[in-house]
């Protein structure tokens, strides 16, 4: 045998050599649940460790976050029912929970980049992405009320717009509302090839926003295709994104490797919160090495070819990296 593998994993030195991926903290981007209120901190039940924080703790969080050399941060609200409704208003008010939280945000930690969530159904009395007449999803009716939420956020100091909604034409909609108003370095990372999964069941608890009729599968993809999400990146490198990513991430790698071989602009991944929930309850029922799989799952996504991973685990990462 001339060619023999092994020589190059002996000994913890040459595997360093010729180890092809790492996983550091700039690769990795934060989701944070917020609530109205003081001095809040209520954990979400399927996701141990992960909390919804009021604006107060939220900052702390993030200051947190910051000293262990994480940057960047996505912010998702939890409203109230009495604060949504059909057209789901909440999410366009310069004085509302969101977008004042996000001024703050900025306010405190002006470096970090700052992500947001575009999107109806957080603030939807339908819990949908998009408005709904006659239990249909309106698509192009949706797209103002997307812009407005999106004006809002660019406004209060967000660096990077976050449509996960689904509709179509709507990254190139935004980016144009956007570049009216003169919010021309503000980024969009789109959610490209966003699939109608049982992976974000533990998000939709978090955030109270199941949907409360039907289900997301005319907007969110059919997790039996591969080729839609070339469309679908197609679509948008051609609208403008700046980041595409693929959500979920574990059961659809070869979604990301796909966009990542395709094109040239940073791919983004979404380790969503029923992957954290499965490895959290399984380490949990000591069936698994629990930090083990987390780092080797997130690792997995680099490895696929995911520029940035939304996770988690962003914040555990950050402290087992630190040490
Ligand atoms: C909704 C949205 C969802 C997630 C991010 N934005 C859920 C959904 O589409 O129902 C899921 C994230 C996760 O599960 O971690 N706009």
């Amino acid at each position: 045998m001339l060619r023999r593998p092994r020589r190059n994993r002996q000994s913890a030195a040459i595997r360093g050599m010729v180890e092809e991926n790492q996983l550091t903290v700039n690769d990795m981007l934060f989701p944070l649940f917020l609530v109205e209120g003081n001095n809040q901190k209520i954990e979400v039940q399927s996701m141990p460790n992960i909390y919804r924080y009021s604006l107060d703790n939220l900052l702390k969080e993030i200051d947190g976050c910051v000293s262990l050399g994480l940057n960047s941060f996505a912010v998702f609200p939890c409203l109230p029912e009495d604060k949504k409704d059909k057209y789901a208003t909440e999410g366009a008010n310069k004085e509302g929970l969101y977008i004042k939280t996000l001024e703050k945000v900025k306010q405190e930690f002006p470096q970090i980049a700052l992500m947001t969530d575009v999107a109806m159904d957080p603030y939807s009395s339908d819990g949908h992405d998009g408005l709904v007449e006659n239990g249909q999803i309106l698509n192009d009716e949706t797209l103002d009320i997307l812009a407005n939420m999106t004006l809002a956020q660019a406004e209060a100091g967000a660096d990077i717009i976050g449509p996960s909604d689904m509709m179509d034409g709507r990254v190139g909609y935004l980016r144009n509302k956007l570049d009216e108003q003169g919010y021309i370095n503000t980024s969009i990372m789109s959610y490209t090839a966003k699939y109608a999964s049982a992976y974000y069941g533990p998000f939709r608890d978090a955030l109270d926003s199941a949907p409360k009729f039907g289900d997301k599968k005319t907007y969110q993809m059919n997790p039996a295709n591969s080729k839609e999400a070339l469309i679908e990146a197609q679509l948008d490198f051609e609208e403008g994104a700046d980041f595409m990513m693929v959500k979920p991430a574990l059961a659809y790698m070869d979604i990301i490797k796909l966009l990542k071989d395709h094109y040239n602009i940073p791919i983004a991944a979404y380790n969503v919160s029923g992957e954290y929930a499965m490895v959290k309850a399984g380490a949990e029922k000591g069936w698994i090495d629990g930090e083990k799989v987390m780092l080797e799952t997130l690792l997995g996504m680099k490895r696929a070819g995911a520029d940035v991973i939304l996770t988690y685990f962003a914040k555990e990462v950050a402290t087992l990296l630190k040490k």
